[in-house]
């Protein structure tokens, strides 16, 4: 049986509008052509019909609803598809749908699989605003986070003309993965973001899986020169690469009309990184492929030929590979450089879940050849790093990283709810080597002691036992650097905890026996929302006596810099107020702290 739902069309202003007479007549107007209408044809089918053009249709959301789908229909023609987990108990929050660029079409939506009593069918809405005022007490301050929605892997970074370009995998209709888009952000700092439009939004060949841009300088595609060309892949049924151009500086992209420009018969292809290669005068694509990586070389960025692959008996396996980047960098103190392929992988990071690994090897545009086959290199030691990649076109041949701070264990369930997810600080990728070995530095790129206030310092103080250092900060918003120097006499381990009035702590620690750098956030705050959450991760340090940590924390994330970038921890936290307590131990001897600064950290 059909059903019949008139919005807004209530006894009372009907009333009103027969009393106050003249003066009320839009709200008559109002009142008899009220602006959706709903009809319910069972099955789950429901059809809302737009008599009024707003900018949006605001829907309520629940997250523990199965996904429901729209069909946005304008004219009789579908003219975008989503999945949202429509509320039908309660309502986590709203989101929006831009009806925008239909003037003058008939707009409306086919819902398919949600009750009819389902709570959202009495609070969908129609409104010209969305609020999108921050009310999340875990939003960072200096990592870039979306507006509203999910967001995860970094994609297209490139740099052009004074801008820094970041999309991102991102779903404007929920806070939990799905629907990808490619969420656009721009910075010329690397510390203040500005949110920009959707870039490349999800077609007939299915939604926008993650990939790379370039600049083609010299027209090489025919589509003009310096034009931004992005690379992505189009995950409908099967996964098949597909590209976009802008003529715009990013601003707007248009798909090209002949994708997909690659396919394979492999189920999981994807994420498409592409670079020009100097040397052999060619573009290459590395992609993912299962669990190794495929090389592809092309003249003009439409025609891709295969080279060779790369992963089979090298690092680790313990899941899919994905989001490749192939760079070249220089290895520090020498006037030598190597190719370093990174290569993220999930599941089977070293604590679990989603990490990011690398080889150092040789690449001559077609074959990529590791060093050190046996050995498996991690960029990161913590457990909330993932997806990195570079940018692209980087000013003076810098390599600059991001990363996706979260882990594919429980990045859906993390507490936050207008949004999902943070990046990385951005970091300055080099090489060292060590041991004969060569590894990646990866240091907080410069442009982020910028936002430094001019610190407060403490005088050197040695730790026999313990030290405590009572108040970090006053107003401590959890927005903080600390930097410190540590002189070792003799102690077997150098540790501090940091801690909140709350009780609860994080704690650090050098095993200066096992050459090891601990982080153990089973204490740290809310940790109970994943039993993957509550994690102590470990990193291998050089031996040596005098020790640097930069520890960035921004409300519920701390990246741990150590020894000049020599090894880096990341990992998510979820206080309930900020930690502001430090407290030094020793265990076996000794040490000094020779430079102590907190530097709280601001964007303009
Ligand atoms: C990595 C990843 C990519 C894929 C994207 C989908 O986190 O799984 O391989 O393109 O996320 O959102």
């Amino acid at each position: 049986m059909i059903q019949f739902r008139k919005i807004w069309c209530s006894t009372y202003r009907l009333l009103f509008v027969l009393i106050i007479g003249a003066a009320a007549t839009v709200i008559t107007c109002q009142a008899v052509n009220p602006p959706f209408v709903i009809k319910h044809l069972g099955d789950g089918q429901s059809i809302v019909q737009i008599d009024e053009q707003r900018k949006y249709l605001l829907l309520p959301v629940e997250e523990a609803s199965p996904e429901a789908k729209l069909y946005m229909i304008a004219d009789n023609d579908v003219v975008r598809s989503m999945n949202v987990r429509l509320a039908i108990n309660k309502i986590d929050y709203f989101v929006p749908v831009d009806m925008t660029g239909f003037k003058n079409k008939q707009l409306s939506f086919n819902f398919q699989l949600i009750a009819d009593s389902a709570l959202c069918w009495d609070e969908i809405k129609l409104s010209d605003e969305f609020d999108s005022f921050n009310r999340e007490v875990f939003r960072p301050v200096y990592h870039f986070t979306p507006a509203y929605g999910w967001m995860n892997d970094p994609n297209g970074m490139v740099y052009k003309d004074g801008i820094y370009h970041l999309f991102y995998q991102y779903n404007p209709y929920g806070s939990m993965w799905g629907n990808m888009h490619w969420g656009h952000a721009t910075t010329k700092d690397l510390v203040n973001w500005e949110h920009q439009p959707e870039a490349i939004v999800p077609d007939a060949l299915g939604t926008i899986f993650s990939g790379s841009c370039v600049v083609d300088k010299d027209n090489t595609a025919g589509f003009g020169a310096g034009a931004i060309i992005a690379f992505y892949t189009s995950a409908g049924e099967r996964q098949v690469q597909s590209m976009a151009y802008s003529l715009d500086n990013g601003k707007t992209f248009k798909k090209y009309a002949r994708n997909p420009i690659l396919t394979s018969t492999q189920r999981d292809f994807r994420d498409p990184k592409v670079f020009w290669h100097n040397d052999t005068h060619k573009w290459v694509m590395i992609l993912a492929v299962g669990q190794e990586m495929q090389i592809y070389s092309s003249p003009n960025l439409k025609d891709w030929t295969y080279e060779s692959c790369f992963g089979e008996g090298q690092g680790a396996h313990g899941g899919v590979w994905e989001c490749p980047d192939l760079i070249e960098l220089p290895i520090e103190n020498t006037e030598l450089k190597k190719w370093v392929l990174i290569c993220n992988l999930n599941p089977g990071g070293p604590f679990g879940g989603s990490a990011t690994q690398y080889f150092v090897g040789d690449f001559d545009g077609k074959t990529f050849v590791n060093d050190s086959p046996k050995k498996t290199k991690w960029m990161d030691w913590g457990k909330d790093h993932y997806a990195t990649v570079t940018w692209s076109n980087a000013p003076e041949g810098r390599h600059i990283a991001l990363a996706w701070m979260s882990n594919w264990q429980y990045a859906n369930e993390v507490p936050t709810k207008q949004f999902r997810s943070a990046n990385s600080v951005p970091r300055d990728l080099s090489l060292y080597t060590s041991e004969g070995e060569t590894y990646v530095k990866v240091v907080p790129s410069p442009e982020l002691l910028n936002m430094r206030d001019k610190g407060t310092k403490k005088r050197t103080f040695k730790v026999d036992r313990t030290y405590n250092l009572d108040k970090l900060l006053n107003d401590n918003t959890g927005t903080y650097e600390i930097e410190m120097t540590i002189q070792n006499k003799n102690a077997d381990v150098i540790g501090m905890q940091l801690f909140n009035s709350k009780g609860e702590e994080v704690d650090l620690y050098y095993n200066m026996v096992e050459k090891q750098f601990t982080m153990d956030r089973t204490k740290s705050g809310n940790v109970a929302f994943s039993k993957e959450f509550p994690a102590v991760t470990v990193a291998p340090v050089d031996g040596t006596n005098e020790m640097t940590l930069r520890i960035f924390v921004d409300k519920s994330s701390l990246e741990i810099f150590g020894n000049g970038g020599r090894f880096v921890m990341t990992n998510l936290v979820f206080p309930s107020e900020p930690y502001n307590r430090i407290s030094f131990y020793a265990k076996g001897g000794s040490y000094a702290v020779t430079s102590f600064t907190v530097y709280k950290l601001s964007v303009k």
